[in-house]
C-alpha cells in the first residue's frame, strides 16, 4: 500500500493565518483517535514543537500555535484510515480552509513515505522529532523511574541496539537528523525535557 500524496501543493493560499483553536484540535483527537498511546504521542510532539518554535525560532504565539498545531494533528487519521494516513487528515484540513503551511507540514512528516519533501525549518523539525519522540518515549517506559534520570547516552545506546523498538526506522532517524543543522544528541535532550510531563 503506497502512503505517496502524489502531489506538491496543499491547501489555499488565501487561507495563510487560518489556524484551529488548541481545544478545537483537541475534540478532533478525541473523536479520531481513541487510542490513548497514540494520542499521546501527538501531545509529545506537539509540545516539543511548541518549546523549539518558542525557545530556538523566536516564534510569535501565532507560529507557536502552527508548529503546536502540526505536532497534535501530524497522525490524526492513523488510526481509523491506517490505509490512507496522512491524506484523511489533509482533506479534512483543507475542508476547513487551514493554512497551507500547517497542511505542508503535516504531508511532509514522513518524506519517503508521503513522498513529500520538507521545506521550511518547521517541517525538518517535525521529521526530526516524530520518530525521535516515540523511540524516546519506549526508552523511558521501560525504566523504573521513567523520564527521570534518562540520559541522552542510554538512548543512544538503544538507538544502536537493532532489537530496542524494533520498528522505528533508524534510517529515518538519520535522513532527518541530516536535514537539519543539530545533533542527534541536542534534539534527543530536547525531547527529553519537553515531553517529560505531557500526559
Ligand atoms: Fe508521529
Amino acid at each position: 500500500m503506497s502512503h505517496k500524496l502524489g502531489r506538491n501543493s496543499f491547501g489555499d493560499p488565501v487561507n495563510a493565518g487560518n489556524l484551529m483553536s488548541i481545544e478545537e484540535a483537541h475534540s478532533l483527537l478525541n473523536d479520531w483517535v481513541p487510542n490513548e498511546r497514540l494520542r499521546l504521542h501527538m501531545k509529545q510532539v506537539a509540545a516539543v514543537m511548541k518549546a523549539w518554535a518558542i525557545e530556538r525560532e523566536n516564534a510569535d504565539e501565532q507560529t507557536a500555535l502552527k508548529w503546536e498545531l502540526a505536532g497534535l494533528l501530524h497522525d490524526a487519521d492513523w488510526e481509523k484510515y491506517p490505509d490512507e494516513h496522512c491524506r484523511i487528515i489533509i482533506e479534512e484540513l483543507e475542508k476547513r480552509n487551514i493554512d497551507p503551511d500547517l497542511i505542508h507540514c503535516i504531508a511532509s512528516h514522513g518524506p519517503n513515505y508521503f513522498g513529500v519533501e520538507p521545506n521550511n525549518t518547521m517541517d525538518k523539525m517535525i521529521y526530526a522529532f516524530d520518530e525521535l519522540s516515540g523511540f524516546v518515549h519506549a526508552a523511558a517506559l521501560i525504566r523504573p523511574t521513567r523520564y527521570e534520570g534518562l540520559e541522552v547516552k542510554s538512548v543512544l545506546k538503544r538507538l544502536k541496539s537493532p532489537a530496542f523498538a524494533a520498528q522505528v526506522s533508524r534510517e529515518e532517524i538519520n535522513d532527518a537528523i541530516s536535514r537539519i543543522d543539530h545533533s542527534l544528541e541536542e534534539i534527543i535532550q530536547f525531547i527529553i525535557d519537553h515531553q517529560k510531563d505531557v500526559n
